[in-house]
């Protein structure tokens, strides 16, 4: 999601300076401390190599150019084909109906096709267990909209009937899909195609599932929630689940009245952005439905190999903003889930499961995600770290500081982290382990507003104010140990131009945001430069987003994709065997203030279909190397 859409400056008004007094200590990567680790700590994680801190693998393929123009661009040497646009039925066995290019189609044909703005993604392959990498179920998130795409005539007339198709129109899409002769494409129909919306009944589960702070006129038990939406990044699981993470779900919510502190915190206003749904959905209205709010902003595991199961929100995994929630295994089998929080001066976390999950037996770890410990990041200088855990009845969290049980400090999880005195961050997006490495590594895409009057200035983990550019960091826990509460960490590159304190060996590039490690251990970086700045001031060298691939040893970044104007790259996963890479180009043609005029909907953008009567359409994208071989190679 583009910056504008989130709003300018902090939520976070705590007074936890951790770095206040500290002076900005640069680090090198020789300072880095890597601890003891077997390459036996990482057997079990899907999709990633167990080699220890060997060679890096080699990037021989022919890095692009920045671009400008309006198309997708791979090195010559590969082929990029568009699998699943924004509108394109999924394939469920109920229906396929196809999209109209004046986007009339209504809401019960959006909850059949594909929803807005892919964002993260997984590839599970098929049958379950296989390993397999020419067919499977590509799981992906709808994260936002564009009304003024969505809709002929965008926002007027508003009707209950558009905030219906608005609502169908984020989300999940569950599609299968298949490689013959090098050639993917989606199975249609299929019995596992599937769409989850903002109207898909979900279950509240862990600790906060029952609460009084989840209660609702409509769900007293407060158990049962109507709908996610806003998911962004993605998270996995070893037992072939998918986790589509709520992040800017506070944009739907208005509060007309007073907003209370605890709305405030989490960047409840008065307009929202705009999306008028509490016109026709009263639970929206967050001063007529205090708790509402409440039961958005979790990670939510849904099983793509059982479309009747409803989608679970695992509380004790924390209330935010959720970039991911991206899996490592540690020795004994217990699970971390590493988080970032997307706001400005907001939080890292991790989640450590309670118990070890059960590679034999797949029902076994259904609830696995139910019982375990949250932990804010602190980053201390020099190099250090730990993990600060979000337990009641531990430090402040008590009730005599106002957080009476477990609920409602996840509930209130962003407060609860503030009162430990995490470190605030510049928009930590996806963070993604590194298993070969034993390292995690978290983009940080930007914080115009750091050193802003009243704001934190510079600190050894965000070195910039204000940081328009960007930075990825990356640590190792104590051991190797996914599970350990002490970490050492660096800053790995500090994205941007030379000139503005980019320290990029290779091609440039700016405010990253999306990661992937592949099975080679080679680390992907997707760039999310708003269209507020694309193409303007110190960004029009950097051209549209793009995509690079880095070889963690040598750091040296070299770019493999540019997309299309005005669109964001995330999303890229590639498959077990590396020879089939899924990338998604959310919103092409986005303009400033993330909402198109429906009368000029080609007017930045008319990626992919090109068609003289059509509009930008976002889409998920298959690359192939012409010759089958390995991508990156
Ligand atoms: Fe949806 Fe933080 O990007
Ligand atoms: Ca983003
Ligand atoms: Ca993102």
């Amino acid at each position: 999601m583009s910056r504008s859409l989130r709003g300018t400056g902090t939520a976070n008004p705590s007074r936890n300076p951790t770095f206040g007094d500290v002076l900005a200590t640069r680090l090198s990567r020789r300072d880095f401390v890597l601890g003891a680790a077997s390459a036996s700590l990482v057997a079990g994680l899907p999709g990633c190599a167990t080699a220890d801190r060997g060679p890096g693998p080699a990037l021989t393929f022919t890095a692009i150019g920045v671009s400008t123009e309006d198309v997708l661009r791979v090195p010559p040497e590969y082929e990029a084909a568009v699998l699943l646009r924004w509108g394109d039925p999924v394939g469920a066995p109920a229906g396929m109906p196809e999209f109209r290019h004046d986007a009339s189609n209504g809401p019960a044909d959006q909850a059949l096709q594909a929803g807005m703005h892919h964002d993260g993604m997984h590839f599970f392959p098929l049958p379950y267990g296989s390993g397999g990498s020419a067919h499977g179920l590509l799981v992906m998130n709808h994260e936002y909209l564009d009304e003024g795409l969505l809709f002929t005539d965008g926002q007027k007339a508003w009707s209950a009937e558009k905030v219906l198709k608005a609502q169908h129109a984020v989300g999940v899409s569950v599609v299968e899909v298949e490689e013959r002769d090098g050639a993917w494409s989606v199975v249609r129909p299929s019995p596992h195609a599937r769409r989850i919306t903002a109207r898909t009944p979900c279950r509240l589960s862990g600790p906060v599932a029952g609460h009084p702070l989840v209660q609702t006129a409509a769900d007293p038990g407060g158990r049962q929630v109507i709908g996610t939406y806003s998911g962004c990044a993605h998270g996995w699981t070893p037992w072939g689940t998918y986790l589509t993470c709520e992040e800017n779900w506070h944009v739907q919510f208005v509060n007309r009245g007073p907003v209370p502190a605890s709305q405030r915190r989490y960047r409840i206003t008065a307009t929202g952005r705009g999306y008028r749904w509490e016109q026709f959905d009263a639970r929206f209205d967050a001063g007529a439905h205090p708790n509402e709010p409440h039961r958005f902003g979790w990670v939510v595991e849904i099983d793509p190999l059982d479309p009747r199961a409803a989608p679970v929100k695992r509380t004790a995994l924390g209330r935010m903003a959720h970039e991911g929630a991206a899996c490592a295994v540690g020795p004994d089998r217990r699970l971390a889930f590493y988080m970032g929080d997307d706001g400005d001066f907001e939080y890292l976390y991790k989640f450590v499961t309670a118990r070890p999950y059960d590679p034999a037996r797949r029902e076994a770890n259904r609830d696995l995600l139910d019982e375990g410990t949250l932990y804010a990041a602190r980053f201390n200088a020099h190099g250090g770290g730990e993990w600060l855990p979000l337990l009641h009845g531990q430090g402040p969290l008590t009730t005599a500081h106002g957080f009476g049980d477990q609920g409602e400090v996840l509930v209130n999880t962003r407060q609860a982290a503030d009162a430990l005195g995490a470190t605030k961050m510049d928009r930590p997006e996806w963070v993604m382990p590194h298993p070969g490495r034993r390292e995690v590594y978290c983009a940080c895409t930007a914080n115009p507003a750091r050193g802003r009057a009243g704001a934190e200035g510079a600190t050894p983990v965000n070195r910039r104010a204000p940081n328009p550019f960007g930075h990825i960091l990356r640590w190792r826990e104590d051991g190797g140990d996914p599970a350990a509460v002490r970490f050492r960490w660096d800053v790995f590159v500090q994205a941007g131009p030379a000139e503005s304190g980019g320290t990029i060996s290779g091609d440039v590039f700016a405010c990253p945001d999306a990661l992937w490690v592949d099975a080679r251990g080679v680390l992907w970086v997707q760039t999310d430069i708003s269209p507020t700045s694309l193409g303007t001031g110190p960004f029009a060298p950097l051209g549209n987003n793009q995509l690079l691939a880095v070889d963690p040893v040598t750091g040296v970044f070299k770019r493999f994709l540019t997309g299309p104007r005005g669109c964001e790259i995330t999303g890229f996963h590639t498959t077990p065997d590396i020879r089939t890479a899924f990338v998604n180009i959310q919103h092409p043609g986005e303009v400033p203030g993330d909402r198109s005029n429906p009368e000029a909907p080609r007017a930045l953008s008319n990626w992919p279909d090109h068609r003289p009567d059509g509009r930008p359409r976002s889409a998920t994208v298959v690359i192939r190397r012409r010759d089958g071989g390995i991508i990156g190679t």
